[in-house]
């Protein structure tokens, strides 16, 4: 029935853009909440007069006022983050987090230190937060009202970001010789500091000194990352989190408990793994890690507790997120079990297939003769199969992935069956679509109830989506529990 693909194509598109809520959809269009629910999951047709309301529905509410991110429901409506914006090359990633943060309903109040007014225009960082900046001590407006006390005590979370080598050191040594050091002094609110510096500062002891005292203040870090820097030819740690990842540290600070995956435990497993062939070789695949990285980073902000198990891979870390590194198959095998009960599982690696029946233990050398070594192939363990049959563990939803070159539907659907899964991510990776290994993916979502088409996306738009649709079934079950 093409239509009927069509049309839950439109829906979901329509769910993502504007982040209303199946429930909400179906309640209010059709006087059904599960009218959503049941499309997708038993691919019932419904007559055209409630196609009709479902279009009329999504024809009024296609406004860009209504658009939200993954969070979902805009959960910082009413929050006031005061916004400390230190001078380093990683404040034009702020105008994007002042961005994000406004569109879940969180009034930014800027306060620029003199040297970020190097990197970022007062008017820039203004505009789009809608009101005043705060840049002087003596503000001849605010100082009546003692404007370091009441910035601190208005705002409901302090956010610094960047956070300089030197700010933190100016922080941690009690300093208040500006605005910015001196509502850090003053407030008794929660701090969050994105770090963003030189690797080599970052590791310098006396940063090491500060970061631990400021810690054992109470002061809260997201970040710093790793990986390349402005400066050519410097890498290390030091990179400032990425907005989202900020977002999702102010969210774990103001609102704990009101995040779609709050409480649940999220397993996924990441990147290749390495086989060894002796102990200099290894078989391996060219998966990057980063849809599987993304995604433990998206569940992370929607509030879950999440174990990632990754393979060798060269992406950082995610916030937030506690990683166990492994090697081969067998050990992530052992990991993912260990980590068990989980409510939900995305199992994103690239497994290899087959290992080394015999590993040499010492490096196989070249043969005098000009002979090659044979390499005797055994099979791997089958990790999502495990986790997807696991007789008293398996977990509430198995989500896996299907990297194929050809007959992406048939084989997915086979897999469906055979490993245990209930979804399958279905992505092309023939040589030329660029998707192993790249930044984007272009995904079919396999469900027992059919297919779905989602468009070219970023690898970490794939991750919010999948999170956001993980985190509505979640809420699904739970009220048909009820
Ligand atoms: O390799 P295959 O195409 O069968 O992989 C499909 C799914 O199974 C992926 O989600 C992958 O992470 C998972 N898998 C696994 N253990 C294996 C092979 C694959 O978990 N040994």
């Amino acid at each position: 029935m093409p239509y009927l693909d069509d049309f839950r194509a439109e829906i979901e598109a329509f769910l993502t853009r504007t982040g209303i809520s199946p429930t909400r959809l179906g309640k209010e269009a059709v006087g059904d909440p599960r009218f959503v629910f049941d499309l997708r999951e038993k691919g019932r047709a419904p007559g055209a007069r409630l196609m009709d309301a479902v279009a009329d529905f999504m024809a009024r509410h296609e406004t860009p006022a209504t658009a939200r991110t993954s969070l979902g429901e805009a959960p910082l409506e009413g929050k006031t983050i005061l916004l400390i914006i230190s001078g380093g090359i990683a404040a034009y990633k702020v105008l994007d987090l002042i961005r994000r943060l406004g569109e879940r309903g969180a009034r930014v109040c800027p306060v620029m230190t003199r040297t970020a007014q190097e990197f970022l225009t007062p008017l820039s960082v203004g505009t789009l937060a809608g009101g005043k900046v705060f840049i002087d001590l003596f503000d001849r407006d605010d100082e009546h009202d003692v404007g370091h006390i009441r910035l601190a005590r208005e705002a409901d979370v302090i956010v610094v970001a960047p956070a300089t080598a030197d700010l933190l050191a100016k922080m941690a040594g009690g300093h208040a010789n500006d605005l910015a050091t001196a509502v850090l002094l003053a407030t008794d609110k929660p701090v969050l500091a994105a770090p963003a510096m030189n690797p080599r500062m970052w590791l310098h002891p006396a940063t090491r000194r500060n970061v631990e005292a400021l810690g054992r203040d109470g002061i809260r870090f997201v970040g710093p990352n790793t990986g390349e820097m402005a400066e050519a030819n410097e890498a290390g740690p030091g990179r400032m989190a990425e907005p989202l990842e900020i977002l999702a540290a102010i969210a774990r600070i103001l609102v704990p408990s009101g995040m779609p995956l709050t409480g649940k435990h999220v397993l996924v497993t990441s990147g290749p793994t390495h086989e060894p062939i002796d102990p200099v070789r290894y078989l391996a695949n060219r998966s990057s890690g980063r849809q599987g990285h993304a995604i433990a980073a998206a569940a992370a902000a929607a509030g879950a507790r999440v174990t990632l198990v990754s393979g060798p891979v060269a992406v950082a870390d995610p916030d937030g997120v506690d990683v166990i590194h492994v090697e081969t198959a067998r050990e992530m095998r052992d990991a993912v079990v260990a980590a068990l009960p989980a409510d939900v599982a995305v199992m994103a690696a690239a497994v290899a297939d087959w290992r080394v029946a015999n590993e040499a233990s010492g490096k196989i050398k070249k043969n005098s003769s000009g002979g090659s070594p044979a390499l005797a192939l055994v099979e791997n363990p089958d990790i999502l199969a495990t986790i997807g049959k696991h007789e008293t563990l398996r977990p509430t939803l198995v989500v896996g992935f299907a990297a194929e070159t050809d007959d992406l539907a048939s084989n997915a659907r086979k897999k469906l069956e055979a490993k245990g899964a209930d979804w399958i991510l279905a992505n092309d990776v023939s040589p030329g679509t660029g998707i192993m290994g790249g930044e984007e993916n272009v995904i079919r979502l396999v469900t027992a109830a059919g297919i779905e088409d989602w468009p070219r996306l970023a690898k970490t738009e794939v991750a919010q989506r999948l999170i956001a649709r993980v985190g509505e079934m979640l809420r699904h079950k739970s009220e048909a529990a009820e």
